[in-house]
């Protein structure tokens, strides 16, 4: 039985930190420390926990930002980190986090949140955008700069900024598990299956490099062009494949500068 629940006390947070170094193997310059945690839940984000017998499993971490809209500001919640130990994958833990932060985030009134990842990681995109409904337009070049994160395989840190409009129809689709009706698609941006064996090894992470900034092109100019990742699927071979449409217009469109 796994419960998912806001983290409690020192050691419950403590015990976040562990998580995350096993799961990025971030060395101390990398690591967020125990009192980041906390100031997390005091300054109203989000440290939820999946425990199971008492013992943490996973967790997910989100800050709480202000965003410039044409409508004033507003609130809103940057995932900042989600992991689940790795025997505990795959069986939709991480998803249920994603939706509990969306359940606790929208009882205070927040309506979106956003949270980056990482274009080559097949899984997260997967998650992300096909199982949560999460949509990106937005595309960071090389966002973090130098990370020690063992799944980066010493690349640039490129990541999508998902943005997760909380309450909108779409959103609602995916948690029913009915994702809103088909896009249009314009154009697919591929991922070889076989990226993260070519990131894992010096021998082939030139090639994994070369994929990172083919592709980091066609999502820019993707993007100029006014599409979104609306959609993402794996075909026959594993390959990761985002499907790029027109969205309509967002709710939480930011100000022009
Ligand atoms: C990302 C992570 C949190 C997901 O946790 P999880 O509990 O395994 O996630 P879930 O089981 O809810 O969902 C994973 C989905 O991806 C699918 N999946 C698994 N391997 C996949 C792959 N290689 N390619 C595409 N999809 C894959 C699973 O089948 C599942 O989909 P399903 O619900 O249709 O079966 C976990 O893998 C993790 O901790 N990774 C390392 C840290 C990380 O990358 N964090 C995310 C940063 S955005």
């Amino acid at each position: 039985m796994i419960q998912i629940r806001s983290c409690e006390g020192f050691d419950e947070l403590e015990a976040c930190v562990e998580l995350q170094i096993e799961t990025w193997g971030y060395d101390e310059s990398d690591a967020i420390p125990r009192k980041t945690f906390l100031l997390a839940q005091r300054i109203g984000g989000q440290v939820l926990g999946a425990f199971e017998a008492g013992t943490l499993v996973g967790f997910a971490m989100s800050l709480p930002g202000i965003k410039e809209t044409q409508n004033g500001p507003r609130p809103y919640l940057h995932s900042h980190m989600l992991a689940v130990r790795e025997s505990y994958r795959n069986r939709g833990l991480g998803a249920q986090l994603k939706w509990e932060q969306r359940r606790e985030a929208l009882s205070r009134g927040i309506r979106q949140m956003e949270w980056t990842f990482d274009p080559l990681e097949i899984k997260n995109a997967f998650l992300n955008i096909h199982r949560l409904g999460a949509v990106s337009r937005t595309y960071l070049v090389d966002f973090y700069g130098v990370s020690s994160s063992r799944l980066q395989g010493g690349l640039p840190t490129d990541r999508l900024l998902a943005e997760w409009e909380l309450d909108s129809s779409r959103v609602e689709a995916f948690l029913q598990g009915h994702p809103a009706g088909a896009h249009q698609i314009e154009e697919r941006i591929v991922v070889p299956a076989s990226i993260d064996q070519w990131k894992a090894s010096e021998a082939s992470r030139e090639r994994a490099f070369i994929v990172q900034s083919e592709n980091r092109e066609k999502f820019k100019q993707a993007f100029t062009r006014g599409l979104a990742a609306v959609g993402f699927s794996r075909d026959a071979e594993g390959n990761g494949v985002f499907e790029l449409g027109h969205l309509p217009e967002a709710r939480f469109e930011a100000k022009e500068e």
